[in-house]
């Protein structure tokens, strides 16, 4: 029988950490992790797997990197701790500083622990060689960077000197005084990132970092089925039974609506399971109780009965089985379809002079952020307030009070610091589940997934089948496409609407494409819910198409980069939604630009391939468009700033920054915009109860649609202030402590700040502006202006596989994006590279399988060694809409890269891997056909 084990001997343990002696009282096993976060409060340590798999918790036991997980404190008793606090103790040491001048931390979850790998790697090595620095870091995950940032950030440490936190260098310019752009130079530049000291010193605050001392833990009690139904057994008398359990919560307790759900009609997720579980892993009642009681508690005795149904895994099965419904009133399991028709593609197909005719299968992949979803809330008089990780605080706003049965004022927001976030994010999870708590129990309540119930419970991307066939001239002018996708979306709805919209608008890729039909249909089965996944379905449909294009290139007897340009969307041409595009598409220049590159590539194969036999190296390329922001539906953003009386220029920026660089390309673009330099600056980051909404990070819209709102805003606050100066537009601002002072020709004006009335905000002058993208709903057939803006990319795969193994080796990949304008350079590499490391581990080895690969061991996700040299691009062909001609670009540079490696791994072997990731297994099981068949 399970239970509380409060009497657990606890024990004195005396160790140093970070020169300083000290003793805990607590019981001899429990994870020095733990002891470091909860006892010593150091939570620059942080955890992401309890496994030993993330390395997320890496320290430095007397030098040597250990993960704090796995080490019990019983066994750091006598040691030297040395954690990312202490590693440079109010400064920033070399590496640091490093870090930062490279773009090295996005979200920042994982820094602290490769900064502490890396340190105990320099003192050994001062100049290390990458597979040096491979090696040391091999064993910490980073899901945002893609790994090459890093490896540069080490090998240049030596270049660094030493600096106090608050003097953090410049990437390309050591010198201090030009660390920052000068006013008016701040769009086209790479500061330092304005939120990266944090990052790099363990400052951050991620959601698990800051739980209240007297909060209450919450455990989450979870289906261990894909479909049950259940019963409870006296709930009062077992907590009773346990000391420090406070209280048990079920559907029962909800005050509100018990239904999470991102878009309105779909809507269909309870937020605590009613008498049915319809996945593994679904929540059906909370557990709230003392710290204590809960680290120890045991759920085997939990009262609860499961009776297990039968359940459907895939979406043919769901759909042969329409009989037994997931959702009643969804016929066939069918979520929703969306569809995109044009021309008469029958009649084009059949009178294309070739068509190529294939299917593709994928599979699920887990978002494997480092940061399981955490948060604490409680309340402040009326108000709840949830201090919790996410992507969109807004949304979480509205569902939050939704359930709780609160009017939406009395529900704040307060993001923390969000450790990766791909999509999943943007769905409520545990927000109203601690709210809830919180609001029965009158005390603050606090939650930390574990690993195996966030890869359990949190959304996916959706597994897809694919067919399509596509045919051209004899000239190689694409004449006719047709597409469809089945879209497996699990239990409940997510993001399963926009994934089948989306894709029918994009499976044509960049290219005219006169004559079309797609269909995508999201299907409901009993498996992980999928949802919004960077790229929104789009990732997989490119590769259906982009596959197709080699076959038909290979048909027609053109080079497969020709074939491409030949066919791409250029100025004036038309989409498949029949949208006219009239100026900034730039992938004819990301295709171009990658012509050399693929000349040498194909060449440098060639030769490879005749003087060896059984390892075989091939070239692949693909490309990509995505439409930034919502499909054909409002998707604003509302942006303040305004000066303070004392000087400082505050943004109310409450786009939530993920890691991508949102804190600082919306300030960039606002600088410039205002025409006042970025160092007087001060960031108010999103708070529901503070920042304007500037909708969700997602669909990479925030530097497209936030940042037009922050461009619109700074112009605003600058003709307020030229105004009150009474000057012309061509004047120059420059702040000069508490004074701005106003030059038009030789006439100067001086305002002293501290003397005008100050409004309720603290400003002196303000400005607020909204921007929404223009765009027209899409008709029956799909025609309309679903995007105001596009992004386009072109990315080339080169790699060796082993025929006798099945194994791929990737050399490089290079990566042409048109962002329109890189508002921020170093951002938008990091950018390139975190998605094209996401793109490899979507084409080679991530397969989230329910019930088998639950945890990071099993499920792998690329690790340092994993990501090959990738040499980026960057190509501005500026968009009439954007801020600054400036377009989106977050979900763009995962798209290309599958197709691409697929490719290429036909051209080393002959033969296309049909079941996506392309696996060992997989590829040698395509090579014995083909050998097989000849
Ligand atoms: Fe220790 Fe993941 S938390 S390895
Ligand atoms: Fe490495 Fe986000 S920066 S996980």
């Amino acid at each position: 029988m399970g239970g509380v084990q409060l009497g657990l001997e606890r024990a004195d343990i005396a160790f140093e950490v970070n020169g300083s002696a000290v003793s805990v009282n607590v019981p001899p096993l429990r994870r020095l992790s733990l002891v470091l976060r909860d006892e010593l409060r150091l939570t620059g340590t942080k955890v992401g797997c309890d496994a030993g798999d993330c390395g997320a918790c890496t320290v430095l036991v007397d030098g040597a990197p250990v993960c704090a997980c796995l080490m019990s404190a019983a066994s750091a008793a006598g040691t030297a701790v040395t954690t990312i606090e202490g590693l440079a103790n109010g400064r920033l040491s070399a590496l640091q500083s490093s870090f930062l001048a490279h773009g090295a931390a996005q979200c920042g979850i994982c820094t602290p622990a490769l900064l502490v790998a890396a340190t105990a790697l320099l003192d050994k090595s001062p100049s290390p060689t990458e597979s040096e620095v491979q090696d040391a870091l091999g064993g910490i995950l980073c899901r945002c960077t893609g790994y090459r940032k890093i490896i540069a950030a080490v090998m240049d440490a030596g270049r660094f000197e030493p600096s106090t936190a608050s003097a953090a260098p410049h990437p390309s310019d050591r010198n201090l005084d030009r660390r920052m752009p000068s006013s008016g130079h701040a769009v086209g530049s790479s500061p330092v990132r304005l939120d990266g000291i944090p990052k790099v010193t363990g400052d951050e605050k991620f959601g698990g970092d800051s739980f209240p001392a007297d909060a209450l833990s919450v455990l989450v009690v979870r289906s261990p089925h894909y479909h049950a139904s259940f019963v409870f057994g006296d709930l009062e008398g077992w907590a009773k039974a346990h000391p420090g359990i406070a209280g048990v919560f079920t559907a029962a307790d909800i005050p509100g609506k018990n239904c999470f759900g991102v878009i309105g009609p779909f809507a269909d997720q309870p937020g605590l399971a009613e008498g049915f579980a319809r996945l593994r892993g679904e929540a059906v009642a909370l557990v709230a109780g003392e710290r204590e009681a809960i680290l120890d508690l045991d759920l085997s005795d939990f009262p609860v009965r499961w009776t297990e149904l039968p359940h459907l895994l895939q979406p043919g099965e769901a759909q042969a089985n329409g009989a037994a419904l997931i959702h009643q009133n969804r016929p066939a399991n069918l979520l929703t379809k969306g569809f995109v028709e044009r021309g008469d593609p029958e009649a084009a197909l059949a009178s294309a002079a070739v068509t190529v005719t294939g299917a593709i299968d994928t599979s699920y992949v887990e978002h494997a952020y480092i940061e399981p979803e955490a948060g604490y809330a409680y309340l402040d008089g009326d108000t709840l307030v949830v201090v919790a990780c996410t992507q969109a605080p807004y949304m979480d706003r509205e569902e939050t009070a939704k359930v709780l049965g609160l009017a939406v004022d009395k529900v704040r927001i307060v993001p923390t610091a969000t450790g990766g976030g791909f999509g999943s994010k943007l769905d409520v999870s545990l927000q109203p589940l601690i709210g809830l708590v919180a609001l029965k129990t009158g005390r603050p309540a606090a939650l930390a997934y574990t690993r195996n119930e966030s890869m359990m419970s949190t959304t996916k991307r959706h597994p897809a089948e694919m067919k399509a066939t596509i045919g051209a001239d004899a000239d190689g002018h694409i004449t006719g496409m047709i597409f469809t996708g089945d879209f497996n979306t699990g239990a409940y709805a997510s993001w399963g609407p926009t994934v089948a919209n989306r894709v029918p608008v994009h499976a044509s890729g960049p290219y005219w494409t006169p004559n079309y039909r797609a269909e995508g249909r999201a299907i409901h089965t009993h498996g992980p819910i999928s949802g919004a996944f960077r790229g929104f379905g789009v990732p997989q449909a490119t590769i259906m198409q982009e596959t197709l294009y080699d076959e038909l290139a290979g048909k027609l007897g053109m080079d497969r980069l020709d074939f491409r340009l030949k066919n791409c969307l250029r100025n004036g041409s038309e989409t498949v939604t029949g949208q006219r595009l009239d100026s900034g598409v730039g992938i004819a220049e990301c295709l171009e630009s990658l012509r050399s590159h693929w000349a040498r590539a194909l060449a440098d194969a060639y030769a490879f391939n005749s003087a060896n036999a059984n390892k075989k190296r091939g070239v692949g390329v693909a490309s990509c468009w995505y439409g930034c922001g919502n499909t054909s539906l409002p998707n604003p953003s509302t942006i303040r700033v305004g000066i303070s009386a004392s000087g400082d220029i505050i943004l109310h920026q409450g786009a939530v920054d993920i890691g991508q660089g949102s804190n600082t390309v919306i300030t960039q673009i606002c600088a410039d915009a205002l025409g006042l330099p970025l160092e007087r600056f001060r960031l108010k980051s999103a708070d529901t109860a503070i920042t304007p909404d500037a909708g969700k990070t997602s669909a990479s819209r925030q530097t497209f649609v936030t940042g037009k709102a922050a461009e619109k805003a700074g112009r605003a606050l600058r003709e307020r202030i030229l105004r009150f100066a009474n000057v012309s537009e061509n004047a120059s601002l420059q702040l000069d402590g508490s004074a701005i002072v106003i030059r038009e020709g030789e006439a100067a004006r001086r305002i002293d700040l501290a003397s005008l009335e100050v409004d309720a905000d603290g400003f002196v002058f303000r400005a607020e502006e909204t921007y929404d993208p223009p765009t027209l709903p899409l008709d029956a057939k799909g025609q309309g202006k679903p995007y105001a803006v596009y992004g386009y990319g072109a990315q080339l795969a080169e790699l060796e596989v082993d025929l006798k193994l099945g194994t791929v080796k990737l050399i490089k990949i290079t990566a042409a994006h048109d962002v329109g304008k890189a508002i921020n350079p170093l951002l938008v590499e990091g950018q390139i590279e975190g998605g094209i490391a996401q793109g490899i581990g979507m084409a080679l080895m991530e397969e989230y399988i329910p019930g088998r690969t639950e945890n990071l061991h099993d499920y792998l996700i690329p690790t340092i060694g994993d990501v090959p040299p990738i040499e980026t691009i960057l190509i501005e062909v500026p968009d009439p809409e954007g801020p600054f001609g400036a377009k989106g670009l977050g979900e763009h540079v995962l798209i290309p890269t599958a197709p691409a490696i697929l490719n290429a791994i036909r051209h080393a072997t002959g033969v296309l891997v049909t079941k996506v990731p392309a696996t060992p297994t997989r590829i040698r099981a395509a090579i014995r056909e083909k050998e097989a068949r000849t």
